[in-house]
């Protein structure tokens, strides 16, 4: 795994927006795996900017979320779908048409996963997922002791997630509990992963995921297993790692080495 250890979240943001709008310069109808959350909105309006500036253009840009909630309806002001057309899709030259979010709101959702998995596979599968953390590790809504094999599905949410994001909602408004998320499989299956994270309240979540035993206590630590992860995190999200120096080291090695002969890594 790569852990890129940055000055604050700003620079977390320039950094992984560079990588996706390099990767999508290169391939132009990649297809991008979305996560929603606070961490990623930076970045989301660096892709923004570029996408204006006419560096970068997503018109043939495929994009599948990694997860939704049960119950609401796609219009709802707290689904993730309205999330994601709020703060990437209405600002950028993508084709609304070639973006998904789970479905959350089947009769059965049961159904969901199945369908998603399917559609994912007819697109030839996820060429860079960029995913946030959970205070508890989470990814999607992977919450703590999901299977590492897990495909798309119903999951339900612990009362650590269901309290950190009650911030989004009103006092007294419905707030699910379900959710559909991608399974860890289906995340360990795409060709490369960008996990962001800022803040001290990460911390512990990224000790855990990149120097912890793989465990689904931790589901982000599945990560391991993956070919080619990049973390890119800030001091404080950093800040509980004991070989931090050791990633600072490594990452001047790498940048050079890829200056010189390139990133044969694909994506
Ligand atoms: C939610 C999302 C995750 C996200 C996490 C962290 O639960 N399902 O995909 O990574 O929150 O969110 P934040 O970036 O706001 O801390």
């Amino acid at each position: 795994m790569e852990v890129i250890i940055l000055k604050n979240a700003t620079e977390v943001a320039e950094r992984s927006a560079r990588i996706v709008c390099d990767t999508v310069n290169k391939k132009p109808n990649t297809v991008l795996g979305l996560a929603t959350g606070s961490t990623p909105v930076a970045m989301y309006k660096e892709m923004i900017n570029a996408n204006k500036e006419g560096k970068v253009s997503f018109k043939q840009m495929r994009t599948f979320n990694l997860d939704e909630y049960v119950g609401l309806d796609p219009s709802h002001h707290q689904s993730y779908r309205t999330f994601m057309n709020e703060n990437l899709f209405n600002d950028i030259d993508i084709d609304i048409d070639n973006t998904q979010v789970p479905p959350g709101n089947l009769e059965n959702p049961m159904e969901a996963g199945p369908y998603y998995e399917d559609l994912i596979a007819k697109a030839g599968g996820i060429d860079l997922q960029i995913l946030g953390i959970g205070t508890n590790g989470h990814i999607g809504f992977n919450e703590p002791t999901s299977s590492l094999a897990s495909r798309t599905r119903v999951k339900t949410l612990t009362e650590t997630t269901v309290k950190d994001n009650s911030r989004f909602f009103k006092e007294g408004e419905f707030q699910p509990t379900l959710s559909i998320t991608m399974g860890i499989k289906t995340i360990l299956e795409t060709k490369r992963v960008l996990l962001l994270a800022t803040g001290k309240n990460k911390a512990k979540a990224i000790a855990d995921a990149i120097e912890g035993p793989m465990a689904g206590r931790c589901p982000a630590s599945a990560l391991q297993m993956h070919e080619h992860t990049t973390f890119i995190i800030d001091e404080d999200a950093a800040s509980q790692l004991e070989m931090k120096e050791y990633y600072k080291y490594v990452l001047g090695f790498q940048d050079n080495l890829i200056d010189k002969f390139g990133d044969s890594r694909g994506v």
